[in-house]
């Protein structure tokens, strides 16, 4: 099938990668002439686990192809995927300019037969009014067909989350184009799931905001732990369990970050508001998550005395390991913590320096970890990079000022470092020693 995927970033790249080494024609449309130039000559503008091998493939396959030209690539293709972004206006609701500019377009030089998917989040009764608009502009309305078909897809993991999904949702109530989605995703295991285009846009806000409560919730239980001497990683098991519950998404730590969560979860807040629903779960859920990095700041507070002029080592600060992502990184919230109480910050990150930079001008970077820590008053682990757990920890310890560290996000055994010298501290499990000051 030919397929025009309309935005190259994260969830078009992706997308297009996949459809294309699965034999379909794809041409991915981008307005960035740069971002164009670059995928020409192979180069992925960001970090996400095989995907460069899966581009590389398809374009030495003839199957993917980039250009910026929208008109040229809407006539030649039977699908238009719209995968442009949608983050938060200043209310809490989608921004649907860049989206919205697409559809101007689609508008000029839309003529049927086509089906235009909506892999883009967008706002429930998007895909409906948007079909209406399309078709009043067109002279084969009724071969005009736009649907909704969110992605599930997680950074670090998306090209196998493009293989393995749990599902695909296909929003739309015309048997044809159902059919249609049908063959393009055929070589895909994933089971499908049909439903109308406003429950499928409704699921991809209530998976999001689901996950995300699981995880306030979660930390939730972690503060509770600390102060009745539970542990919340046998609570989680245990609670996991229970096949209704799920082992999934019970990991405590600094917050949830990242593009996806916490705008998607503004947009659920924003849109109750529109329709007068109360749901004060999901409200709980926002405050939880952005008091977490302050609340385990002031640990590190308690552990030191005071923070002004001490020297904080920092491991990891991308928004979740395997991405260079530091949109929305707890991470930031807790540095800027630190920084406001007057303490000076290094850090280092396997993939994130380029970004953080940007974003961090008062902390000072470090190429590699060890380094980092020398010296340091206490380190933090902020971001679970599997690097970390293959370090000399021994030897980080003895060339520190002192041996405290901050495990944000549980990577190493509580145990093990409560026995091997560290002044240790972690989410949710109280230690045998509260940690001294130094
Ligand atoms: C998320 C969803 O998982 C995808 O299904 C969805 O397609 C995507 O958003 C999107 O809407 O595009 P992503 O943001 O890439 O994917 O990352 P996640 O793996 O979901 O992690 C999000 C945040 O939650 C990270 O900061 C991570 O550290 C945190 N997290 C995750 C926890 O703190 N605990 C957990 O148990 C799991």
């Amino acid at each position: 099938m030919k397929v025009s995927v309309v935005g190259a970033g994260y969830v078009g790249l992706v997308t297009a990668a996949v459809l294309a080494d699965q034999g379909h024609e794809i041409t991915c449309v981008e307005i960035d002439e740069d971002k164009v130039d670059k995928l020409k000559r192979g180069q992925v503008p960001f970090v996400e686990k095989d995907l460069s091998k899966v581009v590389a493939r398809g374009m030495r396959h003839r199957k993917l192809s980039f250009c910026t030209n929208l008109k040229v690539a809407t006539e030649w293709a039977d699908i238009i995927m719209i995968c442009v972004g949608t983050p938060t206006r200043d209310d809490g609701y989608p921004d649907m300019a860049h989206y919205e500019a697409v559809v101007d377009q689609l508008c000029e030089c839309l003529t049927g037969p086509k089906t235009v998917v909506n892999k883009s989040t967008v706002p429930m009764g998007t895909a409906r009014r948007v079909e209406a608009r399309l078709r009043s502009s067109c002279s084969q309305p009724d071969t005009i067909h736009v649907i909704s078909n969110p992605e599930f897809l997680r950074e670090g993991t998306a090209i196998h989350d493009m293989y393995h999904g749990d599902r695909i949702v296909i929003g739309t109530n015309q048997l044809d184009v159902q059919m249609q989605m049908m063959e393009l995703y055929a070589k895909l295991s994933s089971p499908v799931h049909i439903c109308s285009p406003e429950s499928a846009e409704m699921i991809k806000y209530a998976s999001n905001a689901f996950l995300a409560t699981k995880i306030s919730f979660i930390n939730a239980i972690s503060e509770l732990c600390e102060v009745t001497g539970a542990d919340v990683e046998e609570v989680a098991a245990g609670i996991g369990a229970d096949q209704r519950i799920g082992t999934e998404f019970l990991k405590p730590g600094l917050g949830y970050g990242g593009s996806c969560f916490g705008k998607d979860v503004q947009a659920l807040i924003s849109t109750c508001k529109m329709y007068e629903v109360p749901f004060g779960i999901i409200e709980s859920t926002v405050a939880i998550n952005a008091r977490q990095p302050y609340r385990l700041a002031l640990k590190l507070e308690d552990a030191l005395g005071k923070l002004d002029g001490r020297e904080i080592a920092i491991w990891g600060l991308a928004f979740k390991p395997d991405t260079d992502d530091m949109r929305d990184a707890r991470s930031l919230d807790f540095i800027k913590f630190l920084l406001d109480r007057g303490a000076h910050v290094r850090a280092y990150d396997p993939a994130a320096y380029s970004n953080a930079f940007r974003l961090l001008p008062d902390v000072q970077f470090f190429m590699n970890p060890y380094d980092c820590a020398r010296g340091a008053d206490a380190l933090c682990l902020l971001t679970e990079w599997q690097e970390f757990a293959k370090l000399d920890l021994e030897s980080v310890r003895r060339s520190m000022a002192h041996p405290i560290m901050l495990d944000c996000r549980n990577a190493y055994d509580a145990n093990k470092m409560w026995q091997s010298g560290w002044d240790y501290s972690c989410v949710g499990k109280t230690p045998p020693k509260t940690l001294t000051s130094a």
